[in-house]
């Protein structure tokens, strides 16, 4: 079964101040804490043992936050990030957590939608030879890093923040990898920034012939939280979404139970102890028609 790790670390600096005190990852997009939006994508992948992982300051909050995940049929786990050095370290951090199996990276901060996704995640995530990474296309790529890919989805080039770049695939924070991961990310070599990057990982698997490109449809959204305008626009793009269909994005419980994780009277144990409007929506879906 592939396992996933969630990596929350970093100091968000863009955001300060609101991130002096606060970890990122726990502000809330709309109606729910960042993280969970890639928790809820690792879910949609059958993903259900996890390992979270923030720094030493953040990681008891989370903690706190998520617990242990079993009231949503999950298995969480926890490490710390003494300091940000990379998210390939990730690999390095959760050796005995991944313990040789395939294992998905998710960034905490990554927000994914769209119809048609969890197809393409299931598929990501049965992979096991080899590595899966999702690109859309962005106006401006050279924040990001960039792949290049043939008809056929397999990855030609890969670069990290590229001044001129390739084409204008960036490559998203959510990756699936075989069981191989681990002593790849290991051997990794720090860039000229000082970071071991997930995009070495990814060349790595690319100069083997067996880095595939999941493109995201122009149909799906990738946001973006970044910046304290993009974390914004992600709560407005959430907000009008979830009052015109009445359907939460995101929403762990929800997820849980529509994939038979929890029961029904579990689902409705948990809206009894939310005394507002996302109780009141668990215990609908619960009489809902259809979805
Ligand atoms: C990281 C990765 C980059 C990727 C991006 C997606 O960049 O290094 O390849 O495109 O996440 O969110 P960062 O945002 O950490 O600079």
């Amino acid at each position: 079964m592939t396992k996933g790790i969630i990596l929350a670390g970093g100091l968000g600096s863009r955001l300060y101040p609101i991130t002096w005190a606060v970890s990122k990852q726990l502000l809330p997009v709309f109606d729910k804490p960042l993280i969970y939006y890639p928790l809820t994508t690792l879910m949609l992948a059958g993903v259900r043992e996890i390992l979270i992982i923030s720094t030493p300051l953040h990681l008891p909050l989370y903690r706190h936050l998520l617990g242990d995940g079993r009231r949503w049929g999950l298995s969480l786990h926890y490490a710390e990030q003494a300091e940000p050095k990379g998210l390939a370290q990730a690999f390095v951090i959760g050796e005995s957590f991944v313990a040789g199996e395939p294992c998905a990276l998710a960034l905490g901060d990554n927000v994914f939608y769209g119809a048609g996704l969890t197809a393409q995640l299931e598929r990501a995530a049965s992979v096991r030879d080899g590595a899966v990474i999702f690109a859309y296309p962005v106006a401006d790529a050279r924040a990001f890093g960039v792949v290049e890919v043939d008809r056929t989805g397999r990855a030609l080039s890969i670069e990290e923040k590229p001044a001129a770049p390739k084409s204008d695939l960036a490559v998203t924070g959510l990756y699936f990898y075989d069981r191989d991961v681990v002593e790849i990310a290991k051997a990794v070599e720090p860039s000229p920034r000082g970071e071991v990057e997930i995009t070495s990982v990814n060349a790595h698997y690319l100069e083997r012939g067996k880095l595939q490109v999941e493109v995201l449809p122009r149909g799906t959204a990738w946001l973006d939280t970044g910046t304290v305008e993009a974390m914004h626009e992600a709560s407005a793009f959430v907000r009008a979404i979830e009052h015109r269909q009445g359907l939460k994005i995101a929403c762990p419980e929800e997820v849980a139970w529509r994939r038979g994780y929890i029961s029904t009277d579990e689902l409705l144990a948990i809206a009894g102890g939310l005394k507002n409007e996302y109780g009141d929506y668990l215990r609908r879906l619960t009489t809902a028609i259809g979805h």
